[in-house]
């Protein structure tokens, strides 16, 4: 090899931003992993929200449906004016349907894209203008959750969408724990959790008919390309779906449909036929579990509304003495 072509291997190698280091370092174990944060790009978004509306994807009317017929109950259980937090809002959707019922003396809307935030917060600013918002943007990187900078009165953190589904229940706990150490004893978690339920409705949920779950996954292959200058290509691969009951996940991988090779930031990526990129788990609980990971975290589980199905929960947890 030429010392100019030397030379250029090495700037390129040196070059290697967090992002690719970051995915090089998950494609470079045994079961290859992506993390199911890079869904997310401006497709990645779009087909998420299809996924809602299929008929087979459950969840999010669910819990619409449950917080919407609730809502007086939960606020009475909460309590009113108090400050509610909201890491991961996306377009603050679900809490409109408490905001009437909640009236908090402030609303502390969070989310990693600046710009998508500030025309929610403006959005939700106009429907109630008696709202107090403070549009926190936020990377989860500072080692806290919630802002240090808030006024002092009762918490109650939301987080729906069983967001917490796709840490694992180590990851969980940790979570619960380094949250509660941010809460003072009696402020609450409202949490949105999916429950385990027959394997056929979990399984459909994740392969609708349609598609649109497929393209989703797919998709990300796509935005690691464009986060990495990487050369996947979709039609490599294919959607592959299922319940793992022993974990108690639905887990999302890609399987290779050849062996073939994929560059990466000057590195070589080797698939064989068959072989699977795991990009997400989807963690199902029941009320126990629920129940037992708060305890675990320092929590007490106050009260939990489900649908008359049982198909998914929201659980307020109040944080006690340690
Ligand atoms: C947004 C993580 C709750 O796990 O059901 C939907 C994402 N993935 N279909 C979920 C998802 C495939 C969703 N969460």
């Amino acid at each position: 090899m030429s010392q100019v072509c030397e030379v250029a291997t090495k700037t390129q190698n040196t070059a290697l931003n967090e992002t690719q280091k970051a995915v090089l370092s998950g494609l470079s174990t045994q079961q290859k992993t992506l993390e199911p944060k890079y869904f997310y790009d401006q497709l990645g978004s779009q087909l998420f929200e299809k996924i809602t509306k299929t008929p087979e994807y459950y969840p999010t009317r669910t819990e619409r449906s449950i917080l919407s017929k609730n809502a007086h109950a939960i606020a009475k259980a909460c309590g009113k004016d108090n400050i509610v937090i909201e890491p991961g809002c996306g377009s603050c959707e679900k809490i409109r349907l408490l905001l009437n019922e909640l009236h908090p003396s402030l609303y502390v809307p969070m989310d990693i894209s600046g710009e998508f935030l500030a025309a929610s917060a403006a959005r939700l600013a106009q429907e109630y203008p008696w709202l107090k918002i403070q549009p926190v943007t936020d990377d989860f990187s500072h080692g806290r959750i919630i802002p240090m900078d808030l006024p002092s009165g009762q918490r109650t953190v939301f987080y729906p969408g069983s967001t917490i589904g796709n840490m694992t229940p180590h990851q969980a706990k940790k979570f619960l724990t380094e949250l509660r150490q941010e809460l003072a004893v009696g402020d609450a978690l409202l949490l949105g959790v999916d429950l385990i339920k027959s394997e056929a409705v979990l399984n459909a949920a994740y392969n609708d008919k349609e598609g649109v779950t497929e393209q989703f996954n797919l998709n990300i292959l796509n935005h690691i390309n464009a986060l990495t200058g990487s050369d996947f290509l979709v039609e490599n691969f294919k959607h592959y779906a299922f319940y793992n009951a022993s974990l108690q996940r639905i887990e999302m991988h890609l399987e290779s449909l050849c062996d073939h090779k994929v560059r990466l930031a000057g590195q070589e990526i080797e698939f064989s036929q068959k072989e699977t990129i795991h990009t997400e788990n989807s963690y199902k609980y029941s009320l126990d579990s629920i129940r037992a990971m708060a305890e675990d975290a320092g929590f007490r589980c106050q009260q939990s509304w489900a649908d008359e199905e049982q198909l998914f929960c929201v659980s307020l947890l109040t944080s006690v003495e340690d």
